[in-house]
């Protein structure tokens, strides 16, 4: 039997997911819309690529969640992205609404799937699919930092002129400004970053990587990147199903790593199929642990906004 993939939002970054894990014969996808129409449409199109590239994978378009039954991972991103001047932290109560239905439908069809959330701001919205969906924290993931891992290689590479192939780079703490670049665990050919960067460079790239999203949307002005995202997701897809045992940063559940409990941070961690096998705990500098110890309060005054509007009589958060 085919693995079965659904994606919940058939927006930018839920349609370009859809048609990577297809053209990459992933399995079957199912892409999930509340809009009439959008899922059923794109799903189409993707699949009359497929015919046209010779691949031989099934992709379905619907409003109805009946159609997840048995999927072994969804993705979550279903909400508003971020128009021009507006923070990832203005989405909360928007997308938490959102996410709360979703998180409520999910173990109704298939409790067994590995969740990976990617709507913003994605560690608190994380946390609430966990929380409302009471599927275990091992199988509730989000993505984040192999984005703005991907952004800073990408930013490394370009200055360097060196190929990505031969680039690692790192960012943990939050996907958003309190994000956690770490340029000591960053290496070019096993090199350190700071060994072959100057510092002041090194500062203006980890600035840039930070930015990352926001310099997008000013671009783009209607709306928030989507190529890179898919990519990111994909790579969490494809190392989970085939079992790459590789170690990327992923937003999961903390119970004292790194200092931090009962909150969905970006960390590096081993996938396996089942989801997160292991939390890796890197040696940081104590300016590293303060920047860590500031995403996580970034999160937790995200959560108690959540915690104290429309979620308080209905969940205990
Ligand atoms: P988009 O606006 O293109 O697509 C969102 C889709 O969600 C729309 O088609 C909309 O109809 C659908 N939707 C809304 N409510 C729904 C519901 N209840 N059920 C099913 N579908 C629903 O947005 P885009 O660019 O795809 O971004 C989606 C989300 O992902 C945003 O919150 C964005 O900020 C976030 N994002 C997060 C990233 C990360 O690294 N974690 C990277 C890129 C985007
Ligand atoms: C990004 O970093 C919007 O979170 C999204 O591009």
């Amino acid at each position: 039997m085919r693995e079965k993939i659904s994606i919940i939002g058939a927006g930018n970054v839920g349609a370009t997911t859809a048609q990577l894990c297809s053209t990459f014969g992933f399995g079957d996808v199912v892409l999930i819309d509340i809009a009439e129409g959008i899922a059923q449409g794109k799903a189409l199109d993707i699949q009359q690529s497929l015919a046209i590239l010779q691949k031989d994978c099934r992709i379905k378009g619907s409003a109805d969640y009946a159609d997840i039954k048995n999927s072994c991972i969804v993705v979550i991103t279903a909400g508003f992205a971020r128009k021009p001047g507006m923070t990832r932290e203005d989405l909360i109560k928007a997308n938490g609404e959102i996410i709360y239905d979703i998180a409520k439908k999910i173990p109704q069809y298939c409790p067994e799937a590995i969740v990976i959330t990617v709507t913003n701001p994605m560690d608190v919205m994380t946390y609430l699919v966990q929380k409302v969906s009471q599927i275990p924290p091992t199988r509730v993931l989000g993505m984040g930092g192999i984005l703005d891992s991907g952004r800073f290689k990408s930013f490394i590479s370009n200055y360097l002129k060196i190929s990505p192939d031969q680039i690692y780079a790192l960012v943990i703490g939050m996907h958003g400004q309190t994000m956690v670049p770490l340029p000591r665990h960053s290496t070019v050919y096993g090199q350190p970053l700071p060994k072959i960067i100057p510092e002041e460079k090194i500062i203006d790239l980890t600035k840039r990587t930070v930015a990352g999203g926001a310099e997008i949307v000013g671009l783009l002005q209607t709306g928030s990147a989507y190529f890179a995202p898919a990519a990111a997701i994909v790579e969490m897809i494809q190392c989970i199903l085939h079992e790459e045992n590789k170690i990327l940063p992923c937003s999961v559940y903390l119970q004292g790593e790194y200092n931090q409990k009962d909150i969905y941070l970006g960390a590096p961690v081993k996938l396996h199929s089942k989801g997160l096998e292991k939390i890796i705990e890197l040696e940081l500098t104590p300016q590293e642990i303060d920047a860590f110890r500031q995403s996580g309060d970034s999160v937790r005054s995200m959560i108690s906004i959540l915690q104290q509007s429309f979620f308080k009589s209905t969940e205990n958060l």
